[in-house]
Formats: structure tokens, sequence, C-alpha cells
């Protein structure tokens, strides 16, 4: 699928931003991460320094990218989303209240600190989160289950022959020490309630769905346009949930970086540890881009470099004032 040139004043200043940001210094870049690799300092980066990729998908289905827009690269943590938004419509708030929280953790995503006070995860975007969620699916075994998320995914990205990429999600389960230790550590407290090792796989699975900027954004404007994708007009979420969903990305979606991505961006969205950010701007549009040189707290440097842009000139910061062509006017 490619893009649907609508407007080229918007083509033109995406690009113009695209190349802003790829010549840009990235003074807070620490480290890259690689299924299978793990975690590498930038010196030892080769051509993925300049991996780099930005969509934007209005809720009336235009698309508009620049760059390695169409490069794939894992999900990773973007996943935690839309598994979250599944268990809320196989079960409803209260019951998944009940197993994981929607306070932010202030700590890192892989923290074995869980909310004593209710014995549950703090939230769905940490890995015990979404360990959580995923042990809720509604499912009679391991690939009914798979088969929903699988589905569920592509109906947000208007693909629907997503799926995991086998030899990253090897990868994934051979590295998957903490995670293990976490869901194992879970059970024991009662959190999930599944056969342990199915729950993990799950996990490291969706983590391992290769995607690209334009289903990021895809999937960012199904969640703008309340739940109804607005390429092909079929509905991945209830709408009801959509809010739950923006609620928790808004104070929990940036790893321990949440409340200053709040406070300067003030946008709902999602990292994940490959370098992807989606973003979503309720009613307008949403967002994916993909840089894979990561912040100290595993957020994509470009990645939020962009949004802060684009949240600056186009006004979208939830408290901000908006004008209403601010998008042509930026
Ligand atoms: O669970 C992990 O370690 C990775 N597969 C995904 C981590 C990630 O993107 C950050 N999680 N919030």
């Amino acid at each position: 699928m490619g893009k649907g040139h609508v407007d080229p004043r918007i083509d033109d200043k995406l690009e113009e931003l695209y190349r802003r940001h790829l010549d840009a210094e990235e003074p807070t870049l620490a480290k890259y991460y690689t299924p299978g690799r793990g975690y590498y300092p930038p010196e030892l980066a080769g051509e993925e320094r300049d991996h780099f990729g930005v969509c934007l998908v209005s809720t009336d289905g235009q698309v508009y990218g620049a760059g390695d827009y169409e490069l794939r690269f894992a999900l990773q943590s973007l996943s935690k989303v839309f598994v979250y938004g599944m268990a809320l419509c196989d079960h409803g708030r209260e019951r998944v209240l009940e197993n994981v929280g929607v306070e932010p953790s202030g700590n890192a995503f892989n923290s074995l600190v869980f909310d004593e006070r209710y014995n549950r995860p703090f939230n769905p975007m940490v890995n015990s989160g979404a360990l959580a969620t995923t042990d809720l699916i509604a499912a009679e075994g391991y690939t009914e289950a798979w088969e929903r998320i699988r589905g569920t995914f592509g109906v947000y990205a208007a693909d629907d022959t997503l799926e995991a990429d086998e030899e990253i999600f090897r990868e994934e389960m051979r590295d998957a020490d903490r995670n293990r230790a976490t869901a194992y550590l879970m059970r024991s407290y009662g959190m999930i309630g599944r056969e342990v090792e199915n729950t993990l796989a799950l996990y490291l699975r969706q983590c391992s769905i290769p995607v690209n900027c334009q289903d990021l954004a895809t999937m960012a404007a199904t969640l703008a346009n309340g739940g109804t994708n607005p390429i092909t007009g079929r509905q991945a979420i209830e709408r009801p949930y959509v809010r739950d969903i923006l609620s928790v990305m808004y104070t929990c979606g940036m790893y321990d970086f949440a409340g200053q991505w709040a406070y300067e961006v003030g946008i709902p969205a999602k990292s994940g540890v490959s370098g992807g950010i989606l973003a979503v701007i309720p009613g307008k549009f949403g967002i994916g881009v993909f840089s894979p040189g990561l912040d100290v707290q595993g957020n994509s440097v470009r990645g939020i470099a962009v949004c802060e842009e684009l949240s600056d000139r186009l006004g979208l910061h939830v408290f901000a004032n908006e004008s209403e062509d601010a998008l042509l006017q930026a």
C-alpha cells in the first residue's frame, strides 16, 4: 500500500521536517536495540544510524510519508496498546482493572516492582502489565489467542497479512530471562492465571511483528478515529474503550519519561525499543515515527524530536489552543 497523496503542501512540509531531523544532532543518543543482539552503544551502530521515517494518516484516510516510512521494524512494546484494548473488549473496564492498574510506575518498563496496594502491575504499558493483559485475551488456547491478536492488529493496520517474524520471535524467546522471571513471579502472586510459557510466548510474539511507519500511523489513526480504521472502515475496537487506551497512553506510554512527555508534547503516545513511536491526535490523525537511536529511557531520540516539533507547530498539545488550519499554516 503506497501513499494516498492528497495535499502536496503537507507532503512538502513533512519532507522538510524529515530532512532537518535526519541531519540534526542527537545529543541524548545512548543506545540501539536489535533482537538477538540486544542493546549496543552508538559507536557500534552502522547504517541504522540513518534509518528514519515518519508517516501521518488522517481520520479521513489520507496518507503522508517521508523518509524510510515503508521500512519494517519489530513492533515491540507498541503492541501493548492494542492488547490492552483487546482485554478491555473481552472483559470490560472493571475486570481488567482488577488485574492491571492505570498508574504511571515511574520505573523502567522491565521493572519487577508491582503495585503492592492492589497486587497488580502498575499499568498495561510496562512489561508486567502487558503480560497481565495478554493473559486475559479470551481464547481456548495459544493458537486461538494468537490468531485473535494477529487479526486484530491487522484490522488496526489495514493489513491482514501482519504476522510475527519467526526469527525475531526466536531471538526474543532466547533472551527472555527477565520477562520469564517477571511472568513466573506474577503467577506466584496470582497476577496471571494461565500457563506461564504460553502467556510469555504470546507476549513476545506480538512484539515480533514487523511493521512500518505507515502501519503505525494507520493503527494510531484508527484510535484517533474512535476505533474504526479510516482506510478500510473496519472496526478494530469498541469506541468506549478508545478513551481508556488514550488515557493510559497519555500518562504511561513513554516509559519513565511519560510525565515529561505529557508536559512537553501533550499527545497520547507509545514507544517501543526498536525505535518506533505511535501518537494519536483524536479526531484528526495518527503519527508513526521510526528511528532506532534510543535515549537512556529507551525512547527514539529522533522520534521524540519529531513529535515535539509537530506538537509545537500544529498546536497539538491537549491543553494548547489550536487553530483549525494549523496543519497548513505551520
Ligand atoms: O519485553 C521486551 O523486553 C521487548 N520485547 C519489548 C520491550 C519494549 O519495547 C519496551 N517495553 N515497554
